[in-house]
């Protein structure tokens, strides 16, 4: 795939919405750095960024979206976030809410969590995009895992060309650090990231902030224990499964394993991002049926398939059975 490097013209806007709206990926400029863009109400889409990354686990992704009251529609309302909202939105800030189930947004979004991360970028032409798109757009930075994030539109070309669709022309980005994540889904707000918006201008509205401590950074979460049990079913989990019993609920791959006692097929034709935008929803669906496990079919180990078994690898250790 040859990928399109659109102008920040209305023609080049309307493209790159009309991309996105079909499922294409779309990298666009924020004020803090590029995004790799899908709509984040359609699983296919979102699996195709991870598999762009190259990224060897699902982590949950932020939504970006036009006007500071748009996020509420997919999160609880919450008093706090709305004063933080009025704020510094639009703006470098990332807010961590519980998502309103069931939802729109795909569950691999967040990767199967209960919370969302939802944020209002500031720079104009994103915007102007996200308001063309009309959708929440999920957008982890713009580049390969691992690299660092890109701030030019020729930096997301040098990372990703030929891996997306197109990449929006913005310019460079003004702030050139990610956007500050909070998260308050708990009793008191936490710093996971910091960023464009500085702790001591969010303690101003929000009072005491508790940093994240040794684990903040890109990849701070909660508590890791605590994130890793969002991830788990409620049912043991049998992986590499070459036989089913009657009692088993099967999440299958490629043609099902006969005498099971419940089937989700990931994929009957073995379809990788397939199975990836579905895995969160096949979890939650053999998990709500009461079976003594959920065994797993094989699923081979490479592209997508190497975050699809890092998180059944996750599920398993955490219910020994
Ligand atoms: O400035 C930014 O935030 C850029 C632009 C493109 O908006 N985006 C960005 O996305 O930096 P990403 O995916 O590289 O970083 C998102 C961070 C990750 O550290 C992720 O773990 C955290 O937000 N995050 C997202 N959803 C979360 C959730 N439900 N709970 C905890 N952490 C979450
Ligand atoms: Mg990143």
């Amino acid at each position: 795939m040859a990928t399109l490097r659109l102008p920040a013209t209305p023609a080049g806007i309307a493209e790159a919405a009309a991309l996105l709206r079909a499922g294409a990926l779309v990298a666009f400029g924020t004020e803090t750095v590029y995004g790799l863009g899908a709509d984040a109400t359609n699983a296919e889409a979102v699996a195709g960024i991870f598999a762009a990354k190259n990224r060897p686990r699902f982590n949950p992704l932020i939504c970006h979206y036009a006007e500071p009251e748009e996020p509420f529609a997919d999160v609880a309302p919450h008093q706090l976030a709305e004063r933080l909202a009025r704020r510094f939105w639009p703006g470098p800030l990332t807010l961590i809410l519980p998502r309103r189930e069931p939802g729109r947004v795909a569950l691999l979004t967040g990767a199967g969590l209960p919370s969302l991360a939802v944020r209002v970028p500031a720079h104009p032409l994103a915007h102007a995009l996200l308001a063309a798109v009309g959708r929440p757009v999920a957008a982890p930075s713009a580049n390969r895992s691992g690299r660092i994030s890109p701030t030019r539109a020729e930096d997301v070309l040098a990372e990703l060309d030929g891996r997306i669709a197109a990449v929006l022309d913005c310019g460079p980005c003004a702030v050139g650090v990610e956007s500050t994540v909070l998260d308050l889904t708990g009793p008191v707000p936490l710093l996971l990231r910091p960023g464009g918006v500085t702790a001591e201008a969010l303690r101003d509205v929000v009072g005491p902030i508790a940093p994240a401590g040794p684990v903040a950074g890109p990849e701070a979460v909660r508590a890791p224990g605590q994130l890793a049990s969002h991830y788990a079913p409620s049912l043991p989990v049998r992986l590499e499964a070459t036989s089913v019993a009657a009692d088993e609920a099967l999440l299958a791959f490629g043609p099902p394993l006969p005498g099971a006692g419940a089937v989700f097929a990931l994929s009957e034709t073995a379809d990788l991002t397939e199975a990836a935008a579905r895995l969160f929803a096949g979890l939650r669906a053999l998990d709500g049926t009461g079976l003594a496990r959920i065994a797993v079919m094989p699923i081979p180990r490479h592209g997508l398939g190497l975050a699809i078994n890092d998180r059944l690898a996750r599920a398993a250790a955490d219910r020994p059975g």
